[in-house]
C-alpha cells in the first residue's frame, strides 16, 4: 500500500459511518485528518466536501473520503473542484476500478444507502489499489 494521508468528512447524515471508517483506520494506523462534522446536527455537506478537496489539492492528504445521506450530494460537490477526481461508490468493483482506471482521488459514500460492512469493505479496496496508468493516465490527463 502507498504512504495513505486520508481526510475525511461528512454531513449528519454520514457522521455514523465517518465514525466506523476512523475506527477502521485507527485500527490499521493510517494517518487521518477528520474535517468534521463533529455532531449529528444538521449541516450543510457543500461546505464539508469543499473542506477535504482543498485538503487533497494542496497534498495535505493524498485521498479523501465523503459521507453523506446518498453520497450524491457530496459527489457533486466535490466534482466541482478542480483536481478532484471524486467516485460515488455503491460497490466493490467500482471501488477497485476507480482507483486502478479513474486514479480517484476522493471516495464519496451513501449511509442510508449501503450496510456498513459494504461501506468498510469499499474503503479497504479503495484504499488498497494503486492506478494502473498507462492508457488510463492518458483519459484521466482529458479530464483535467
Ligand atoms: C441530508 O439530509 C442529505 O440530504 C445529505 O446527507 C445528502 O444525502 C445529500 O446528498
Amino acid at each position: 500500500m502507498e504512504d495513505l494521508k486520508v481526510v475525511i468528512g461528512s454531513d449528519h447524515g454520514g457522521f455514523h459511518y465517518k465514525e466506523a471508517i476512523i475506527d477502521y483506520l485507527k485500527a490499521r494506523n493510517i494517518e487521518f485528518e477528520d474535517v468534521g462534522t463533529h455532531t449529528r446536527e444538521s449541516c450543510d455537506y457543500p461546505e464539508i466536501a469543499k473542506k477535504v478537496c482543498e485538503k487533497v489539492n494542496s497534498g495535505e492528504a493524498n485521498r479523501g473520503i465523503l459521507v453523506c445521506g446518498t453520497g450524491i450530494g457530496m459527489s457533486m460537490a466535490a466534482n466541482k473542484v478542480r483536481g478532484v477526481r471524486a467516485a460515488l461508490c455503491g460497490d466493490t468493483y467500482s471501488a477497485r476500478v476507480c482507483r486502478a482506471h479513474n486514479n480517484a482521488n476522493v471516495l464519496c459514500l451513501g449511509e442510508r444507502v449501503i450496510g456498513e460492512h459494504l461501506a468498510l469493505d469499499i474503503v479497504d479496496i479503495w484504499l488498497k489499489t494503486g492506478f494502473e496508468g498507462g492508457r488510463h493516465k492518458r483519459r484521466v490527463d482529458m479530464l483535467e
